[in-house]
């Protein structure tokens, strides 16, 4: 038997290339080797979007476009919605009692987000909801979850709680290993630590050729350097920090001939726009394909949380056991 990926995304908008070389790309390239499973966190969505459930709408159908579109096989991993899997609701609640408050407040993760959006106060379920995410893992006993560093405490999160149910229970859960992408957090364009869809500086995988070269173009290189002849920073510079994650091979070339003045800002970005569209040509093909198709990634969908369904239903049988809740 294979192991078991599950790994997922909130439903708040669409996916960028941030998400492709935290996550995304090695799901595509584990899928035949474990039994992958793709959340569409609409639930985890609603922690911090609940005033706009419009918008967690339509990105549950255009995040499993993004999936599909940079080559996840419909016909080989499963696609689920999270709020058609009950038993993810049920664990919640379960696996709340293990988990103290304190805890929660300390988990950095949820300390820089809630910073960004500004709360000065959270509610119980943003506060909880890496709680939800141990949930989401488990239901289906997954045993590897490929995600982005900022979700590492989420997961040893994850394992204290599995541990701690096993220990005092009966050992029913299976512990998650996290599997971090050997790509490091992708920069934004502008040059902030991080490519984020609320800080409006992402190349998303559904930008066209023309819209992926504009952004290039205007993207934050080394303030200092005024002429091309001028000798450059790589590693201040944004443009060769996406030279290194998408175009590994000529990396080391651009920035030496960055430091010697030999390349401009203008020829380096360009060559960087026509890396990123010919990668990303084949994803719009495949995404031309699904929009075109909406039924069949509707129907995806649906006996992808079917599948979940039942999975989930048996692992809350087994916890309601290992707790004696069943009379
Ligand atoms: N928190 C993840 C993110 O923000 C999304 C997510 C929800 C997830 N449930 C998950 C990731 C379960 C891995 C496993 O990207």
């Amino acid at each position: 038997m294979k192991k078991r990926i599950l790994t997922g995304d909130r439903t708040t908008g669409k996916l960028h290339l941030g998400h492709y070389v935290g996550s995304l790309q090695s799901r595509v390239k584990l899928q035949h080797d474990y039994d992958t499973f793709i959340l569409m966190a609409d639930i985890q969505a609603l922690t911090t979007h609940f005033e706009n459930p419009g918008l967690i709408h339509q990105s549950i159908l255009d995040v499993a476009i993004d999936n599909l579109s940079v080559g996840l096989d419909p016909d080989v991993v499963t696609i689920v919605q999270q709020s058609a899997v009950p038993a993810i609701a049920e664990l919640t609640i379960f696996y709340s009692m293990l988990v103290t408050v304190n805890t929660l407040r300390h988990n950095p993760t949820i300390k820089t987000e809630a910073a960004n959006y500004g709360y000065d106060d959270m509610t119980y379920g943003f506060l909880g909801y890496p709680v939800s995410q141990t949930a989401d893992i488990t239901f289906c006993k997954a045993h590897l979850v490929p995600v982005g560093e900022d979700q590492a405490p989420h997961l040893e999160l994850s394992r204290k709680i599995v541990r701690r149910f096993n220990d005092l229970y009966s050992p029913v859960l299976v512990e998650p290993q996290i599997m971090l992408s050997d790509c490091p957090r992708l920069v934004g364009l502008d040059g902030n630590a991080k490519m984020g869809k609320s800080l409006g500086n992402a190349i998303y995988l559904s930008d066209d050729r023309e819209t992926v070269h504009k952004k290039v173009m205007n993207a934050l290189t080394d303030k200092s350097r005024l002429q091309k002849t001028d000798p450059g920073h790589p590693e201040v510079c944004t443009v060769s920090a996406y030279h290194k994650a998408f175009n590994a091979g000529e990396y080391e070339n651009v920035c030496e001939m960055c430091r010697k003045g030999a390349i401009g800002c203008v020829a380096c970005k360009k060559n960087l726009s026509n890396v990123l569209n010919d990668m990303m040509d084949p994803f719009r093909e495949k995404r031309a394909y699904y929009e075109e198709h909406l039924d069949e990634v509707k129907e995806i969908i649906h006996s992808g949380s079917r599948k979940a369904a039942d999975i989930g239903n048996e692992t809350v049988r087994e916890v309601k056991e290992a707790m004696s809740v069943i009379v």
